[in-house]
């Protein structure tokens, strides 16, 4: 009885987490729509991040930010990518983002095994925010130009 509930809890939160990805709309390397033509908005960092601040995101790391800040805040609508070419590679092997929707950040990393190959999804959630949490008062991101 008791495995029977876990595995009904189980199938559920699958459903939700399958509904949640199926929301955005992927494109044929396996990125998000939302994400496209990011190459042409504004840097955020001043030049490429090689550190490995807090062990997160190692490599060579570009950010993009789709709208400014408005006053202390990014406004809703605001994507933010980070590009990420891992140690001894030459592609865009990772690609976090960060996207805002109704006041809150919605966080989803992808990653890819060549510069061919499509992205699939990394990590996302609670895992991003527990450590972005400490860039709060810059509205949970890190980067500042
Ligand atoms: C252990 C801490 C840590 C975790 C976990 C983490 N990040 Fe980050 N993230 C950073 C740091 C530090 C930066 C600043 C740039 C750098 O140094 O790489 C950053 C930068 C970013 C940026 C560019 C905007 C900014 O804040 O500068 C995005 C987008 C991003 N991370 C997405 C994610 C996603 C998505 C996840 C979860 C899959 C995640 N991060 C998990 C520490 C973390």
């Amino acid at each position: 009885m008791r495995g029977r509930v876990i595995a009904i809890v189980l199938v559920v939160a699958f459903a939700a987490a399958a509904a949640v990805v199926a929301t955005a709309e992927t494109t044929a390397n396996g990125l998000p729509s939302y994400t496209n033509g990011y190459q042409k908005w504004p840097k955020i960092n001043k030049k490429p991040i090689t550190t490995d601040r807090l062990g997160a995101h190692g490599g060579v790391k570009n950010v993009y930010a789709s709208k400014p800040k408005a006053g202390a805040k990014y406004p809703n609508g605001t994507v933010v990518v980070k590009t990420i070419v891992k140690p001894g590679t030459k592609y865009v092997g990772q690609f976090a983002v960060m996207r805002k929707l109704n006041g809150r950040w919605r966080f989803v990393e992808y990653t890819r095994s060549s510069a061919a190959s499509r992205y699939s999804v990394l990590a996302q959630g609670q895992l991003c925010v527990s450590c972005h949490v400490m860039a709060r008062a810059n509205d949970y991101v890190f980067t500042k130009r």
